[in-house]
């Protein structure tokens, strides 16, 4: 009886801060900067900020020294290097393959792009250029004038730099433009000769006995490679498995909101091992990281979370282990079949051989 009541108090409780949570929202909503219409100009500031180092504490790191367009915006790192030479615990992702809304970055925690893009600017080991004052003078100066008139029509107010930057910032990254691949060519012309014979037999093993499309899924208008969940993974918790208790704890003691975890991730390895959890708090979570779209996979190396996985025939090795033994269904694949697997990854990238040479299969993963 009174443990209903009480549940019945807290289910009032949430009721009560999702109403103020969604009025606050409409509040933002109304207040925030206002774009002009046309994307083009917003884009452009968006792109002037994404190389600038003067938005970082050494003035020589911008957002495009980690996630470089060469590189389909990655940095060929295993872990980030951010201001100073300071080191990150997490592998750079992509740019070309963020969700239009929902789980960012490897865990999850910020779920807008208007959010996330800014993170990087207070992050203390990407460009820890936390001073508003600092940024609203760096927007004022003549450099910024202009392609911030363009955007906006006049200046933000004072409150509102941030929020103009992450506006500008994240139209740039949706509108990055997306090379074409042969798998693109293939999946839209069903011709064969879009994509080698060696990778069309790499998508069957793919789709098929290999068991990946169950994640890094294939289907829908866009065929993202990724299902947009969180699963276990075979890298890194065996480096924390010694201590998980005591671990979780700390983890469960520290504020879930985006910012927080991104701070507390950023120089505690163990932290950023226990993925999810420091999101969600939920035991079933401790060690689960997003499934990352495999888009444009042959020019994003080293791989995996924390980036511990050099190349693309490791990592496809290590996920053909490791789902294996998951999923209860250990898979074994041919040389050739493992060759083709690879040959259909590289088909994701513009331009990529698809028949490249790798090497020979390791004895055991
Ligand atoms: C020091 C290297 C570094 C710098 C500088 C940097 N990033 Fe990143 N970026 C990363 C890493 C590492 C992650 C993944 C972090 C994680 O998941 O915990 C990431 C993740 C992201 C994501 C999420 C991608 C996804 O698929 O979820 C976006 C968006 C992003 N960065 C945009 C930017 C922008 C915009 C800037 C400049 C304001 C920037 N980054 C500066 C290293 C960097
Ligand atoms: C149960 C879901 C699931 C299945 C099935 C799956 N993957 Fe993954 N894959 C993931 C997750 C989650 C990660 C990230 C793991 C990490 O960072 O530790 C990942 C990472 C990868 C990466 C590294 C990508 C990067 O950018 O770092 C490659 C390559 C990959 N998978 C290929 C495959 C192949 C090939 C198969 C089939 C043999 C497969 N995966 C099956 C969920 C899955």
């Amino acid at each position: 009886m009174k443990d209903s009541h009480g549940q019945k108090l807290s289910a009032l409780f949430a009721m009560a801060l999702l109403a103020l949570g969604g009025s606050l929202m409409v509040l933002r909503a109304v207040a925030g900067p206002v774009p002009s219409r046309d994307q083009a100009p917003l884009i452009t500031l968006g792109k002037q900020l994404f190389f600038d180092a003067r938005l970082s504490a050494d003035g020589k790191t911008s957002c495009a020294t980690c996630h470089q367009p060469d590189h389909a915006y990655t940095d060929n790192h295993s872990v980030a290097r951010g201001v100073f030479g300071l080191t990150g615990t997490r592998n750079t992702p992509s740019l070309l393959n963020v969700p239009e809304d929902g789980a960012l970055f490897w865990d999850g925690r910020r779920e807008r792009l208007e959010e996330a893009v800014l993170d990087p600017l207070t992050h203390p080991r990407e460009l820890a250029f936390s001073d508003d004052a600092k940024l609203a003078a760096l927007m004022q100066s003549a450099a910024y004038r202009k392609p911030i008139h363009d955007a906006f029509g006049a200046e933000p107010d004072a409150s509102e730099w941030r929020s103009s930057v992450g506006l500008a910032l994240a139209a740039y990254v949706r509108n990055l433009p997306h090379p074409e691949t042969a798998f693109d060519r293939y999946r839209a012309t069903h011709d064969p000769s879009a994509m080698s014979h060696e990778a069309r037999e790499g998508l069957r093993i793919f789709s098929g006995k290999a068991g990946c499309a169950s994640c890094h899924r294939t289907d829908g208008s866009s065929a993202p490679f990724t299902d947009h969940r969180f699963h276990a993974t075979g890298t890194g918790l065996q480096k924390v498995a010694g201590h998980l208790p005591a671990l979780t704890m700390q983890a469960a003691a520290i504020a879930t909101d985006g910012g927080t975890v991104g701070r507390e991730i950023a120089s505690h390895d163990d932290l950023a091992a226990t993925g999810r959890f420091m999101v969600t708090h939920q035991p079933a979570d401790v060690g689960l990281f997003r499934t990352p779209s495999l888009r444009y996979v042959a020019q994003t190396a080293p791989y995996m979370h924390d980036g511990s996985v050099a190349t693309l025939a490791d990592a496809v090795d290590q996920e053909v282990y490791w789902r294996g033994l998951f999923s209860g269904h250990p898979v074994s694949l041919t040389v050739s079949e493992r060759q083709a697997l690879i040959a259909f990854l590289q088909a994701l990238s513009p331009g990529s051989p698809a028949t490249k040479p790798t090497a020979p299969p390791p004895a055991s993963p």
